[in-house]
């Protein structure tokens, strides 16, 4: 398997994932791993990445087109069409079940957020599925990354003994987030929500309301029967 990981912060993983069982399938070509620099794939001279949130909110949001570069790249170079991933606290949550069919993947890119997040159009055009490791926030995709990337590698066929392979291991109370959306209003063809241009808070707050009630139902339908309880 070849695993890509775009990222603000590449060095993170060398220490974690050059080491011991995972360290060793890539030693023995089990397992190739890759990390990339983001801002590599900023059109920005300056590199940069991230830009304020349309309808308004805190802190900043990741640009969809350096993502999109660099998972462009990644294609090129391999000439595979790999599965994406994007660490996200919004999507369902990783479990055995799912490290385990991850890892019948050839190649998966692994996208990591910081900040509030990433455009929403990325995901959509890229068609990249989002892995919660839990429900719980940090500060970005690397340490989720990681989990990932080991809980899938030793699912590996040759990295665990047989018998250790079958010796499986085995929150919020409110909704999951909303769709976001930064610069530019319309990318690859794709158009921000008209509402959130509107500068009309009610419609936003509303539209928004809707959206979190439809990711919620769609990806945890057990947190949307909480929260109509609570
Ligand atoms: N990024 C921030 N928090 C995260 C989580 N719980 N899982 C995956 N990615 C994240």
């Amino acid at each position: 398997m070849r695993m890509d990981i775009l990222t603000l912060f590449p060095e993170l993983f060398p220490p974690v994932l050059g080491e011991s069982i995972v360290g060793r399938a890539r030693k023995k070509g089990l397992l190739q791993i890759c990390c990339h620099q983001l801002r590599d794939f900023s059109p920005d001279p300056r590199g940069r990445v991230d830009d304020t949130v349309f309808g308004g909110g805190k802190g900043m949001l990741l640009l969809a087109e350096p993502f999109a570069r660099g998972i462009d790249a990644i294609k090129e170079h391999t000439g595979s069409l790999p599965h994406i991933l994007y660490m996200s606290p919004r999507g369902p949550v990783l479990n055995q079940g799912k490290a385990r069919e991850l890892a019948g993947f050839s190649h998966l890119v692994i996208l990591c957020g910081h900040y509030e997040g990433v455009d929403q159009r990325l995901l959509d055009e890229y068609g990249a599925e989002e892995v919660s490791i839990g429900d719980y926030v940090l500060t970005g995709g690397e340490l989720p990354a990681m989990i990932l990337a080991d809980a899938v590698s030793r699912m590996l066929p040759g990295v665990l003994s047989e018998e250790a392979c079958f010796t499986e291991e085995s929150h919020f109370s409110g909704l999951l987030e909303y769709p976001q959306y930064t610069r530019p209003e319309v990318w690859r063809g794709r158009a921000v929500p008209s509402v959130l241009l509107s500068g009309h808070h009610g419609n936003i707050r509303a539209w928004r309301q809707e959206q979190a009630l439809a990711v919620t139902a769609q990806n945890r339908p057990d947190l949307l029967e909480k929260y109509g309880k609570g």
